[in-house]
């Protein structure tokens, strides 16, 4: 069962964090929310999170219209939705891992997937940005009601993919003695850590780069890199969406007579 919070008014009330100093850029924050509305028309978005959200924040700061942050755990990001007066719903794993196999507990992939899916599609969302999201959908999500999220799942990884897919992808770079990593924001698929890429960007290995200092350098660049990639997918959706608008009126319009088209 999901667990949400709602929220009289979802983009109101000051944002940020303790942890990164920013507070109350409510003005600023509510222009580039205006001026997000006329570029992204009513696109419904959604982001996925488990962990620290650093990434969600960065893209709260960019003025990115999102409409529900979603988790598969209790977590950091849903407080930092919380605290910015986003809906925040929690879909939890735990919920979805029972029976019993010898290789212990199994998580019904299929089933969470399907949930989180009726879960997102029964608020209206359409594009979802997966943020740090630690459980992997299988198809049925993306193929749900018709293939509703089909092409609309957008995610960051911490490499350049293909190369170092996977949970570890920072430390796989640093035991493979890479001189380079980065980042790649891609559309999601079926398939972990694939689908087409949308933005890539380089990030070097530095002497003595640890796990944690690679990595911190790489969000440093997600954290533009995602927002603005996300920014320009919604605008495309907006077009295609004013496109389809157009082309139903056109449609629609009653002939006259003798008229060709
Ligand atoms: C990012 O590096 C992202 O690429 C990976 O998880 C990290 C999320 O960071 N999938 P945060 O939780 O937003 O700080």
């Amino acid at each position: 069962m999901a667990q949400t919070t709602g929220a009289a008014c979802p983009r109101a009330g000051a944002y940020g964090s303790e942890a990164t100093g920013e507070r109350g850029h409510l003005s600023r924050r509510t222009a580039l929310l205006e001026c997000g509305a006329r570029r992204f028309g009513a696109v419904r978005l959604a982001v996925l999170v488990s962990g620290t959200g650093s990434i969600l924040e960065a893209m709260l700061r960019a003025g990115l219209p999102v409409d529900l942050v979603g988790a598969d755990r209790p977590c950091r990001g849903l407080g930092i939705a919380a605290d910015a007066g986003i809906e925040t719903v929690l879909v939890a794993r735990s919920d979805w891992v029972g029976g019993s196999s010898d290789s212990g507990r199994r998580f019904d992939r299929e089933g969470y997937s399907c949930e989180l899916a009726a879960v997102l599609g029964g608020r209206g969302v359409e594009v979802v940005a997966m943020a740090g999201f630690g459980t992997v959908l299988d198809g049925s999500f993306f193929e749900w009601s018709g293939g509703r999220y089909r092409g609309r799942v957008l995610n960051t990884h911490p490499s350049l993919l293909p190369a170092f897919p996977g949970w570890h992808a920072v430390r796989d770079a640093l035991d493979a003695g890479a001189a380079e990593s980065g980042c790649t924001v891609h559309v999601a698929i079926p398939e972990v850590d694939a689908g087409p890429v949308l933005a890539q960007c380089a990030v070097p290995v530095l002497t003595g780069d640890d796990e944690v200092t690679l990595h911190e350098r790489i969000k440093a660049v997600e954290r533009e890199l995602y927002p603005a990639t996300i920014a320009a997918f919604l605008e495309r959706c907006a077009g295609e969406a004013a496109g389809d608008d157009a082309r139903r009126e056109v449609e629609l319009e009653p002939r006259q007579e003798g008229q060709t088209r």
